[in-house]
């Protein structure tokens, strides 16, 4: 995965799975060498901190005891320096050792209550361990005795974190990033929805350029290139083409494309692997898919349609039924999974294509406006 979409926001991959897995190994294993020889108290600071304290605690194999408090200083994007109350301590502290857990040391106002807070429990001792620190904001003469990653001023989300209430739920961390300003995007909908002629429009309209898999395979097939021959050998039988044979073809041609506000994708992806393929490939431009925009019309009405364009398009698979009911079986039982996979990432769009042409591009430029 890429960029994504928080409320207004964009965030971009940032740090791993893995590599968060490795500094929590780390600071497992200073802080039961400090810690083995007793029954420390882990409190995790809620709710950020979740996360990070289920994976810290699988990797501490010592005698240890959890809790959990809730004290949050933080609204939006900055830190809004209001200082909120404890709750949820109901354990005796006198003469234990206290190691809080924190997600994130950002400006250390909330390490700062949290001292104040435990200054008169009579603890034998309180640690600070923070997953996260920004070493550039902390102006604090306050002590963290375990520090996980240190990173940059930036907004982060992700493992435990939020931006307003979104991105706990990502495995991994993602970090802010500006609003792409190429806008690419995927032309769905089944065979005979009119995609080729609303790229067109949208193509002239926004000054993109598109990209149709089908188009490339059938100037490959008509030239008979070695690829072209292949691609024939599923086509005609109505069948997709293999994703490592499309995914190799559609790199060499997005990277020859000349310069452009997008692309639009048009006939692919076609698969989740070639939508992860995708992903990556933008990723390495520094860019993403801004909406998988689907052109709806009712199977009857397309049948109908696509017979017609067979008697002159020439197109072997527009000319038979059961090949066109091939198709349009293929497009629903794998095309659709492509649904679910824009749909987590809130940029799956669903447009009528029931209409005058004019009427069906107004409703994609709609979307398109708003991506
Ligand atoms: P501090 O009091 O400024 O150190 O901020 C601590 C709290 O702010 C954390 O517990 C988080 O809830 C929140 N916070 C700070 N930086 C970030 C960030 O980059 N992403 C998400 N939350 C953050
Ligand atoms: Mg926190």
């Amino acid at each position: 995965m890429s960029i994504i979409k928080l409320h207004d926001k964009y965030f971009k991959t940032y740090i791993s799975e893995k590599k968060i897995a490795k500094a929590i190994k780390q600071l497992v294993k200073q802080v039961s060498g400090d810690c083995k020889d007793e029954t420390p108290l882990f409190i995790g600071i809620l709710n950020g901190s979740f996360m990070f304290v289920a994976d810290f605690i699988r990797e501490y194999n010592y005698n240890c005891e959890v809790s959990f408090v809730k004290l949050a200083s933080y609204q939006g994007t900055n830190s809004s320096g209001k200082i909120k109350q404890l709750v949820g301590i109901n354990e005796n502290l006198e003469g234990r050792t206290v190691v809080i857990l924190e997600d994130i040391i950002d400006t250390g106002n909330t390490l700062q209550e949290i001292y104040e807070i435990f200054k008169d429990k009579k603890v034998k001792q309180l640690k600070i361990a923070t997953l996260f620190f920004k070493p550039d904001v902390f102006k604090k003469e306050l002590p963290i005795d375990y520090i996980g990653i240190a990173i940059p001023d930036k907004f982060i989300v992700g493992y435990g974190l939020d931006y307003d209430g979104l991105g706990r739920n990502l495995s991994s961390i993602y970090q802010i990033t500006p609003k792409p300003t190429i806008k690419n995007i995927l032309l769905f909908g089944p065979p005979g929805v009119g995609k080729g002629t609303q790229a067109d429009l949208l193509k002239a309209k926004y000054n993109l350029t598109h990209v149709s898999t089908g188009d490339v395979f059938r100037s490959h097939m008509k030239r008979e290139t070695k690829l072209g021959i292949l691609a024939k050998s599923y086509i005609d039988k109505g069948n997709l083409v293999p994703d490592d044979v499309t995914i190799k073809m559609l790199k060499t041609v997005v990277n020859k494309l000349p310069a452009s506000n997008g692309i639009i994708f048009d006939g692919f992806p076609r698969t989740k692997a070639q939508a992860i393929a995708l992903d990556e490939l933008l990723e390495e431009k520094g860019e993403t898919i801004g909406g998988m925009l689907t052109i709806e019309v009712p199977t009857s009405l397309l049948i109908a349609r696509l017979l017609e364009r067979g008697k002159t398009s020439g197109r072997s698979d527009d000319q038979d039924e059961n090949k066109i009911l091939n198709r349009f079986n293929e497009y629903y039982t794998k095309t659709e999974i492509l649904k679910e996979y824009y749909q987590t990432q809130n940029k799956y769009f669903g447009i009528d294509g029931v209409g005058e042409i004019s009427e069906i591009t107004k409703r994609l430029s709609d979307v398109f406006n708003k991506l």
